[in-house]
């Protein structure tokens, strides 16, 4: 079964990146098997309000935790420079995603993440997601619109035959921006439209699209005509106090091709030099690349080798 990436957009969201300390590996892998045991004791009162957490393990982390085969696309974040603008990579071993209707929620489960993780993990990041008024951004556009839904979303996100063992997984990509909003706010607002490639008031997409516009570098589309979707949750966060505006990007795929191939678009430009002038106000300060297992592998890893591939044993037993 797969985590809890399929969810109606979300109000709050905590992003928590973290490194393993060494010899830590088997409290983590613990706790990693009580995550959906907390979020359900946490959201089971607030029923209705959403609470959900996805956790993401990175490519160095996961030979310390499981002695199976690593997922097959799994790797390190690749770091990413185009004429113009760069998408760093930062290093990171987990990632968890919280997330609801309520940011009390979102903070009470990573408390008590973090009571079980303390003296076990270093915290790389930390951010606090909140959606701005009607599902916008911080550059005031509305954010998640032509995400996929329904079957559509399950099939963007499913990793599926390319590797079998791994089924039910997904990849994640996080980012981290930060927005020039005096400029932003110096553009008028056509231009802006421009810049993302719908209305501002009204989220309609252009019909006259410039090929540098957000939503045209974004779209990918297969030489058979099928568009490469993603299911993004992107949010924003800041500090108005120390005049910091961002957004925290978040997509999962079933493959982090997709998501590499829109990085790609965005900061080198196909054909280079056609960056997306997105970047031109939003500066990429972190960067992680994460596989997302299965509810049920967290819960018992040696479940993933059901097609036969991984030669495993009692990995429960014999690795905690
Ligand atoms: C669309 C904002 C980064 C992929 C959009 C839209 C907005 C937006 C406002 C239009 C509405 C919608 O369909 O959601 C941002 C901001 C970002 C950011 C503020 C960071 C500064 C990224 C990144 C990726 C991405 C890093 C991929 C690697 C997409 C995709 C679409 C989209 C696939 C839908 C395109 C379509 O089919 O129309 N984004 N985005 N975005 N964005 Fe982003």
């Amino acid at each position: 079964m797969i985590q809890d990436v399929l969810r109606e957009p979300a109000k709050a969201a905590i992003f928590l990146v973290a490194d393993v300390r060494p010899g830590s590996e088997a409290a983590v892998r613990d706790l990693l098997a009580d995550v959906a045991g907390l979020t359900r004791a946490v959201g089971f009162r607030a029923p209705g309000d959403q609470l959900s957490c996805v956790v993401g393990i990175g490519a160095s982390l996961w030979p310390r935790l499981y002695r199976t085969r690593a997922p097959r696309d799994l790797h390190p974040f690749r770091g990413l420079s185009g004429a113009r603008h760069t998408a760093p990579a930062t290093h990171g071993d987990l990632l968890f995603h919280l997330r609801g209707r309520r940011l009390d929620l979102c903070f009470e489960l990573e408390r008590q993440l973090m009571r079980r993780l303390a003296g076990h993990v270093r915290v790389l990041d930390e951010v606090q997601g909140f959606k701005y008024f009607d599902e916008r951004d911080l550059l005031g556009f509305v954010d998640g619109t032509e995400n996929p839904a329904g079957d559509k979303a399950a099939a963007a996100l499913a990793i599926g035959d390319a590797d079998p063992a791994y089924a039910g997984g997904s990849y994640v990509v996080v980012q981290k921006y930060l927005h020039d909003l005096d400029a932003w706010q110096a553009l008028p607002v056509a231009e802006q439209e421009r810049v993302v490639g719908r209305s501002k008031l009204s989220d309609i997409e252009l019909t006259d699209q410039p090929v540098n516009s957000h939503v045209a570098v974004t779209t990918i589309v297969d030489r058979d005509g099928t568009e490469r979707q993603i299911v993004r949750e992107n949010m924003a966060f800041g500090s108005p106090g120390s005049g910091e505006f961002g957004t925290y990007f978040i997509g999962y795929a079933g493959t982090p091709a997709v998501i590499e191939r829109m990085l790609h678009r965005m900061f080198v430009g196909e054909p280079p030099g056609n960056h997306d002038r997105i970047l031109d106000f939003s500066t990429a300060v972190t960067g992680s690349l994460f596989f997302v297992p299965t509810a049920d592998f967290l819960d018992n890893p040696t479940s993933a080798g059901t097609d036969g591939s991984l030669g495993i044993g009692s990995l429960k037993r014999s690795s905690r």
